[in-house]
């Protein structure tokens, strides 16, 4: 299993915000809602849409893929709408005092 990463502090994130990172070359979207952090693979499982440039709603539980409106929930990366049918991938996140880290979920 992959080890947690540190990927960024967490006042580099308001609440509600989200930013581009890489872990092991691979492009995640790092979200800060609700109090919360969540860590999703940067691509709409539509037609590859870049989540990070997309809105998170006011209740903070989905960001919406900025190409065609689907949207998915932070927490699990589940497909909540049209056009997206399939979840992208969710990833753990933990903080630790200031520090935001994200462990990989291994592909299956
Ligand atoms: S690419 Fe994301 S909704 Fe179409």
């Amino acid at each position: 299993m992959p080890d947690f990463v540190p990927v960024a502090k967490t006042s580099e994130l308001s609440d509600p915000s989200s930013m581009l990172i890489e872990v092991d070359d691979r492009l995640l979207v790092l979200i800060h809602a609700a109090g919360h952090f969540y860590a999703l693979d940067d691509i709409c499982t539509h037609d590859g849409g870049p989540l990070s440039d997309g809105p998170i709603d006011d209740k903070g539980t989905s960001i919406a893929c900025p190409r065609h409106g689907a949207k998915f929930d932070v927490k699990t990366g589940s497909a909540l709408t049209m056009p997206a049918t399939k979840a992208t991938i969710a990833h753990e996140v933990k903080v630790e005092d200031d520090q935001i880290l994200v462990r990989l979920t291994k592909e299956t």
